[in-house]
C-alpha cells in the first residue's frame, strides 16, 4: 500500500515518519512546506499522481490558535480549502483520507466526554476552521475518516510539554491553570492508532466516518504541568490558577475530553493511559 502524509514536519507528521522505519511492507511518501502546500490543488493533483496513494493521511494544518484570531485568513484557508484540496484529491484518485481534527470544535460546555455524535459549536477562530474543514470533506465525499484529537505532544516541535521542560529548568514556580480539563495526547500513540486503521481499512468499502482519540484519563493542564515536572525530576513548584488571571487571545474549551469508545470497538485499538505514555516521552528526552 502507498501512504501520502502531508504536513510530514509536524509533530504528528515527524512521529508517523519515525513509525514508517520500522515498517516495511508499505511505502511512505512525506510532504511538507514547501514542497506541498496542501492548498496548490496542482501541487496536491500531481504528487497524488506521482505517489498513486491508496491513502492520505493529513497531519497538515495550522495550528497556531492565539495567531488564528488576528489570521482567520491564513487559518482557513489550510484547514477548510486545504483539507477540502486534498479530499477533492483523495474522491478523484480513489483514495482514503484519513484527516485529524481537533477537540476544539466543542465548546465545553457539557459535562461528560465528548462523542462523535455531539454536535460541535467552536468558540475559537481555529476550531471553527477545522470544523468547516470536516464539513467540506464532508461535502465533497471522498472515501474519509476523520480523527479528532486532543491535546498533542511530542519531542518534534513545539508543545506544552516542553515549554514546560525549558520553564521548568529556568524557574523555581510557575502558575498552571486548573479549570481546562482534557487529556494530552501522545503523538506517537496517535501515529500508531491512524497507521492500524490505514493498513486495515477495506479500500473497496466508502467510509463516512469521525472518531474520537486521544489518550486515556482527564486531566487540567495544572495536572498535565505537575506531571511534566514530577516525573522528570524537575524542582519546579507548579500553583493551580484560574483562567481569568491567564487570558489568552483564543477562547478555548473548559471541558473537552473524548469518548473513545468507538474508535476501541471499531477497529480494536488499545490507548495508553496519558501518564504512562507522557513518562514514556520524558524517558527519552535528552
Ligand atoms: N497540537 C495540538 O495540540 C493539537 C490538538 C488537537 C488537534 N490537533 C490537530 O492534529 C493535527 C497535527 O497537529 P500537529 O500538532 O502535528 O501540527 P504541527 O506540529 O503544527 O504541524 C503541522 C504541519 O503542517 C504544516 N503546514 C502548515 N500549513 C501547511 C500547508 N498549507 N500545506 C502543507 N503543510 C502545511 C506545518 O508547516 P509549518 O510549521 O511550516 O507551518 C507543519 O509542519 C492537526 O490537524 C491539528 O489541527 C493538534
Amino acid at each position: 500500500m502507498n501512504i501520502l502524509v502531508t504536513g510530514s514536519n509536524g509533530q504528528l507528521g515527524s512521529e508517523l515518519q519515525e513509525l514508517s522505519r520500522s515498517i516495511s511492507d508499505h511505502s511512505f511518501f512525506f510532504y511538507d512546506l514547501p514542497e506541498l502546500d496542501i492548498t496548490d490543488s496542482e501541487a496536491v493533483m500531481s504528487a497524488v499522481a506521482e505517489c498513486r496513494p491508496s491513502v492520505i493521511i493529513n497531519a497538515a494544518a495550522y495550528t497556531a490558535v492565539d495567531k488564528a484570531e488576528r489570521d482567520p485568513e491564513s487559518a482557513f484557508r489550510v484547514n477548510r480549502n486545504g483539507a477540502g484540496v486534498l479530499a477533492a484529491a483523495c474522491r478523484d484518485a480513489g483514495a482514503l483520507l484519513l484527516h485529524v481534527s481537533t477537540d476544539y470544535v466543542f465548546d465545553g460546555s457539557q459535562p461528560r466526554p465528548y462523542r462523535e455524535s455531539d454536535p460541535p459549536s467552536p468558540s475559537s477562530v481555529y476550531g471553527r476552521s477545522k470544523f468547516q474543514g470536516e464539513g467540506l470533506i464532508g461535502e465533497i465525499d471522498p472515501s474519509h475518516i476523520i480523527v479528532r484529537t486532543s491535546w498533542l505532544y511530542s519531542s518534534h516541535g513545539s508543545n506544552f510539554v516542553k515549554t514546560m521542560l525549558r520553564l521548568g529548568a529556568e524557574k523555581k514556580e510557575l502558575q498552571v491553570v486548573f479549570d481546562q480539563t482534557g487529556t494530552p495526547t501522545s503523538a506517537v500513540d496517535l501515529a500508531g492508532a491512524l497507521m492500524e486503521i490505514a493498513w486495515r481499512h477495506d479500500p473497496s468499502h466508502h467510509y463516512r466516518q469521525t472518531y474520537h482519540y486521544s489518550n486515556e484519563g482527564t486531566a487540567s493542564w495544572y495536572d498535565f504541568a505537575y506531571a511534566v515536572m514530577e516525573l522528570s525530576g524537575l524542582e519546579c513548584s507548579v500553583h493551580p490558577v484560574d483562567s481569568s488571571s491567564y487570558p489568552q487571545e483564543a477562547p478555548r474549551p473548559s471541558y473537552s475530553v473524548l469518548d473513545k469508545g468507538a474508535i476501541k470497538r471499531d477497529w480494536g485499538i488499545r490507548i495508553p493511559y496519558w501518564r504512562h505514555s507522557l513518562a514514556t516521552m520524558l524517558s527519552h528526552q535528552p
